[in-house]
This record gives C-alpha cells, structure tokens and sequence, in this order.
C-alpha cells in the first residue's frame, strides 16, 4: 500500500514536471483556477487577476481585436495600436496608388492630421465576459436534434441579449464553447474611427514574402500602427474628424530588456478557430482528403498570378493582396499535411480514440458514450464525397476568381429587391454604380480567365462525375471541352466584367434590370451552379454536418467526463484566449536544430537586390553597415525575430508577446510551418509561434523611419538587469 502510494505521488510529480507542454488557448476569465500556479511556477510574475479583472484596468484592457481576423493592442495612453503589417495591409493598399506608393515606400503620419481614416475598420475591447450557459440552455431537452436544439439556443440568445446590462454603445456577443457545451457572454466596445498611421515598407513589413511565410529562421518586420479614436466622451463612435484619440484603461509598456530561451511569455488575442477534439477519422478526412483538393487547385492558381505579378509592377499592386491571402492558406495546408506526417498525428489521434472507447467500456456508467466514436466515424465517412466536392466547387468558382463578385453583386441587389422592397434596391443599385470602380480597381479579365479556365479544367477533369452540375456538363460538350473557349465566351458575353456595360445594366430601371440580369450567361452560370449546390452538396454536408454537431458536443462532454485528470481548453472561436509558453528553439528534422533568435544579420544573408521578396532598403543596409542599432541593439546585434512554445492560429495574428510582468516584448505573426498541424494535433516538440521583437519594431520606428515622435509616446521599460555579457 505504501509503496503504491509512493509510486503514484512519484509519477504524478513526474507528469506535473512534463505537463506542460504549451497546448492551450485558455479562457481569461479561467486563468485562476486553471492556470495561474503553471504560469507563475514558468516564470510569470503577475497574477491572472492583472490580467483580466473588470474592476480595474488590466492587460485584456490594451488587448484589441482589428477589424475581423486579427488582433493589435494599445502601447501608449493616446491609443497607438500597434499590429502586423499583413493585417493593415489591406488599408496601406487600398491608399496606395502609382503615385503614393506606401507599400512600397512604407507611411509615417508626421501629425495627428496626417493619420489616415479607414472606412470599415474597426477596433474591438471586451469589457466583460460571464458564463451564461444554464440561460441559453433554458429549456432545451437533450433529446432534441440539432436542428431543435438550435431554434431554441438562438430564441434564447436573442432573448439574453435584451437584458443583459450594458451602456447604451456597448455591444453583447454570445458564443458557443466545448462544441456548443458551454456559453459565454461578452460585453465589447466597438470603436468605428481607427486612423492609419504608419507601416514600414514591405521590403521590412512583408521581408521575405511568401517564400518565407511560415517559415523559421524569419526576418520580417510584420508590423503597422493604428490608432483608436473617440468622440469627446471617449467612447466609441463613427469617424469625425472632431474625434480625439481614445484615451485607453490599460496600455502594453514595451521591454527592452529582450528574450532569452527559456523566458517565460504569454500570447494575448484573438484566435480564430481550431479542431483539437477530432477524432481520427474526422483529422484523417482534413489530411488525407480535404487538404490535398485546396493545394492541388491553389498551385495553379498561384503558378498564373506569379507569372504575372513578376512581369509588371501595376499587376503586382493590383493582386498583391489577393496572392498572400490565396498562397497563405496554401501554404499552411502543405505544412499541416507535413506537421502530422512527421509527428504520426494520426496515430496519436487513433491512441486518443483508442483510450477513450477502453475508459468507456471499463465503466458501466458511461453506456451512453459506448458508440459515440464510431458513430461519428460512420457520419463522416458518409459525409467524405459531398464535403470533398465542395471543396472543389469553392476553390474552382469562388475563393480562387473575381468573376464571381460580379455574380454576387447581382444577387445581393435581387435579395435586397425581394426583402426590402424597390426604394432601398434602388439606393442599392445607385451605390453599386457609385463605388463601380472598386470591382474593376484590382481585377485584370485577362489573368481572371487563365485561372478560371485552368481551375475549371482540373475541376473537370477529377470531380466524380456525379457531382458535376448538368448545365456545365452540356456547355462544355458544346465547347468540345476547350476550357478556354468557353471561359472566353462567359466572360465575353456578360455585361457585368466590364466597367461600361455593368454601369448600363445598373442605371437600368428593377424591371429591365431584372430581364438584363436573368438573360446574362454569367448569371446563368452561377445561378445553376447554386441551385446544384445548394440542393444537392450543400444541403447533404448540412443535413450530415448537424448530425455530426450532435454528435461531437456529446464526446466532447463525455471526454471530459471519462478524463477528469486532464485540462480541457475550448477550441478557437474568435474570442479572447491567453495561451503561454516559452522562448524556445525547436528540432524540425534530422541533424537540424533551430535556434530561437534572429537578428538583423538574417536580413543581410538573405538580401537579393532588386528581388521582389528579399530586397532590402538602401538606409536599412547603411544602418546595418554602421551597426547605427541606437539604444535597440544587443552586444553589437540587432535582435529581430523569436519563437516560443505558445499555441496560437489564425486571428493571433497582431497579438502581444507579453513577459511575465505584463510588458510587450513582441508581436505575433506567424506559426513554424512544420508546426502549422497545431490547429487539429499540438506537438510540443515542433509547434512554436514567431514574434518580432519589440526592439524591432522601435528600431525600425525610430532609427529607420525617422519618427521617434511615436516611440517617445510609448512607455518603455527594463524589466530584466542585463546581464553582463563578454
Ligand atoms: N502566415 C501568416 C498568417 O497566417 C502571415 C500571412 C501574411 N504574409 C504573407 N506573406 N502572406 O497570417
Ligand atoms: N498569420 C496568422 C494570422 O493572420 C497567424 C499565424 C497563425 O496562423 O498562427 O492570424
């Protein structure tokens, strides 16, 4: 007896030891009870309270998420955002022309009156958050099907948002967490006026390009700065050009201390979505199926837009944004596929399953759960051939063209027609023409129709038959096949590809609007393809899809019934996480090991004059040169990028490193790409996100750009005693 008490105080302080492993995107409001006694025994020195508490400023007060994807914080008490260069990049593009050319040549608002407004930009605070599941499960019966389940989960919702106390420009958002077992509410601050004020040219925002994305050692300074701004109040409201930056609760001091391996840090944000809890069958489907259809369609894709990008430089602005955001998601798929083949992912997904059935079958208590895994097996097997197809239809008609914007715009106006009467679709219709440029602004027909002519030719020629629309099928007998052909034609024969006739077709009465429309081959076009797909791919993946919700809360829960011993995070929604970890290197293969640090010595290494990826700026190179690094500098180096064992993904983008004693000492950016699996299956051994380094970020600010103006409206601080170095 005592000899086995032993043993397991023995193992179990060995587990506590290997616990740790940086998995987990952790609920603020949690950090208590969960993970403070972790964080502090890595090395944090505050508490979980000065990170979220309602009562008082704290870290989740500077913790903003920009616009819908990505996150930034505030790092000075007038609201100077600071988040990456490829999540303003669309705002820095959108106010580029040939003439002021801020992509290429960067931006730096000298004063206030030069900062620039940003229409549809927003910047959102969460105020509070509060655990509402027994108000949102009101009344559901556990017998219901999802459909059921859902009616009433959503009355409920709207209802709960009524009452829920709030100030009067204060939003209430609630959200599903553990696959629809828990519910949380938050109350967020919506600020609508955020002005651009500066980014570095993307030969340092963007260094590196798509060559590098996801890719350790990195060198990119992926950073740009905001700033939020408030009516006199300081609360939230639309632009005025009388509005005065918003003077914050809390704001991030920035370190200059710097990182060593083995640092604690922390990752503030906003993280998008993850599938940690799949089963095998289900990662298998994402791996094996899934992944390969989107990075077979995007090569071609990608090869075309290159091709062109590269021969001239009006192409290259015009798609710049459309490419990263095509090659980025192609690139995380590739290396997701790699990640859980070099880490047995899938193995390690059938052994989770495995230890589940066995847990279940050993206790008669848990009867319920016996089928569950199979079950869902079953579910997704059926579901394979129809989610399969509609990863061929998405990236052959919709994720990968322009063309069917122009579709698009014609059925918004036809459902605004139909929902809300002739009046609003007129001020519709006269909007559209309006803003008529922007459709044409970054679309060239002719590079349009190569991709959609390519696409649609591997489309053809692998879907299963079945599950080709019969209008395609007779339209590309009567082309004898010739993709191009026909792509020609349905470009050619639409008044909605070019500026003039659409701007006919829109100054057109709804009458003869309606008959122009119907009677166009574009619309035709993408009118049967819906129709097919939403009756017979859309329809089946939903019917198929909510059996399979069903399904998941119920393992979810049962997994945390049949594992008490383990600490189960919620999967990424887009709401606010702290996820930590350490600096750390990492070992990707055989006979390598990464270090955990860059420094600006990577950018020289890397340098290729003239290069449209790894071009470096002529004063970047004279401060290298000069080792002019100011009061950035570290022992004659210039310090650039890190990585650390914190879990992050998509909308972590943006995101505070933060020490343990609250300062920022980076900015989040990127995953490793042999890590990017981290989504469906964290490996400690080789997922580590990619930070630059605050000093950085202030080096480039003050040394490069010459606006130390903005580095002096930032706290910066010492934490750590340097440590005397030879
Ligand atoms: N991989 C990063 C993310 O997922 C950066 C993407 C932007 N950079 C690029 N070269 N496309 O958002
Ligand atoms: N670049 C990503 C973003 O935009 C972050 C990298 C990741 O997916 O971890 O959010």
């Amino acid at each position: 007896m005592k000899l086995r008490t032993i043993i397991v105080i023995i193992v179990s302080l060995f587990s506590y030891r290997i616990v740790f492993c940086g998995e987990g995107m952790w609920l603020p409001i949690l950090l208590k009870s969960l993970n403070e006694k972790e964080m502090k025994s890595m090395g944090m020195k505050i508490s979980a309270d000065d990170i979220y508490n309602i009562n008082k400023g704290s870290l989740k007060d500077a913790i903003v998420q920009f616009g819908g994807g990505c996150t930034s914080e505030i790092i000075s008490n007038q609201s100077l955002l600071l988040t990456n260069h490829h999540c303003g990049y669309g705002y820095i593009q959108s106010n580029t022309t040939l003439e002021h050319n801020y992509l290429r040549d960067g931006f730096w608002a000298q004063v206030r009156s030069e900062e620039i407004p940003c229409p549809g930009l927003t910047a959102t605070l969460i105020v509070s958050m509060e655990d509402v599941t027994s108000k949102i499960l009101q009344g559901v019966d556990k017998s219901w099907d999802e459909n059921k389940r859902r009616n009433k989960v959503d009355e409920n919702t709207e209802k709960l948002k009524l009452v829920l106390p709030k100030l009067k420009d204060q939003d209430v958002l609630i959200r599903s967490f553990y696959n629809g077992n828990q519910y949380f509410a938050f109350i967020i601050e919506v600020f609508k006026d955020v002005r651009f004020v500066g980014a570095p040219p993307e030969s340092i925002g963007k260094f590196g390009s798509d060559t590098d994305n996801w890719v350790w050692p990195r060198h990119t300074g992926d950073f740009s700065l905001f700033r939020i701004y408030a009516n006199k109040d300081n609360r939230p409201a639309e632009y005025s050009k009388d509005n005065k930056p918003y003077t914050p609760k809390h704001f991030l001091p920035v370190s200059m201390s710097g990182v060593e391996t083995g640092d604690f840090t922390m990752v503030f944000g906003f993280p998008g979505r993850t599938t940690e809890y799949l089963t095998e069958e289900a990662s298998r489907q994402q791996i094996e199926v899934l992944n390969p259809v989107r990075i077979s369609l995007r090569d071609k894709t990608l090869k075309i837009l290159d091709k062109h990008m590269r021969a001239d430089e009006r192409t290259k602005i015009q798609y710049a944004a459309k490419y990263a955001g095509i090659a980025n998601a192609w690139k995380k798929w590739i290396g997701e596929n790699l990640g859980m083949k070099t880490t047995n992912g899938l193995e390690k997904k059938h052994r989770a399953d495995e230890e589940f059935k066995k847990r279940v079958n050993a206790n008669p208590a848990y009867s319920d759960y016996k089928n569950l895994v199979q079950d869902l097996d079953f579910l997704y097997r059926r579901l394979e051939p129809f989610a399969k197809s509609r990863e061929f239809y998405a990236e052959t008609f919709n994720r990968n063209i322009d063309l069917v914007n122009f579709y698009q715009l014609q059925k918004r106006l036809m459902d605004t027609y139909e929902g809300r009467g002739e009046a609003t679709f007129n001020a519709k219709k006269n909007d559209a023409l309006i803003n008529i440029e922007g459709y044409f602004k970054n679309f060239n027909s002719a590079i349009d129709q190569e991709i959609f002519a390519a696409l649609l030719e591997q489309f053809h020629k692998e879907m299963n038959p079945a599950f080709v629309f019969n209008y395609l099928k007779d339209e590309l007998k009567k082309y004898n096949n010739n993709y191009m052909a026909f792509t020609k034609d349905l470009y050619a024969s639409s008044s909605m590809t070019n500026k003039d006739s659409l701007a006919a077709m829109l100054s057109l009465d709804y009458k003869a609007w309606m008959d122009k429309v119907k009677a166009d081959k574009l619309w035709i076009f993408y009118d049967e393809l819906n129709y097919y797909l939403a009756n017979d791919i859309t329809k089946m993946c939903g019917d198929l899809e909510d059996q399979i919700a069903d399904l998941k809360r119920k393992h979810m829960a049962a997994l945390m019934e049949v594992m008490p011993e383990k600490k189960f995070y919620p999967d990424a929604n887009s709401t606010l996480r702290v996820t930590y970890g350490k600096v750390e290197g990492y070992h990707p293969r055989d006979g390598v090991q990464y270090l955990a640090q860059t420094t600006l010595d990577g950018v020289m290494e890397k340098y290729i004059p003239g290069d449209y990826e790894f071009d470096v700026p002529k004063k970047l190179q004279l401060l290298y040169k000069n080792k002019d690094y100011g009061i950035y500098g570290e022992d004659g180096k210039m310090p650039l990028a890190f990585i650390g064992s914190n879990h992050t993904t998509g909308g972590n983008s943006g995101s505070p490193a933060i020490d343990g004693q609250g300062n920022l000492i980076g900015l989040n950016f990127d995953r490793v790409w042999e890590g990017t699996m981290s989504d469906i299956n964290y490996d400690p051994s080789i997922c580590r996100n990619i930070m630059v380094d605050a000093r950085y970020i202030l080096f480039i600010i003050d040394k490069f750009a010459g606006a130390p103006w903005l580095v002096k409206e930032m706290q910066l601080v010492y934490p750590k005693k340097k440590k005397s170095k030879k």
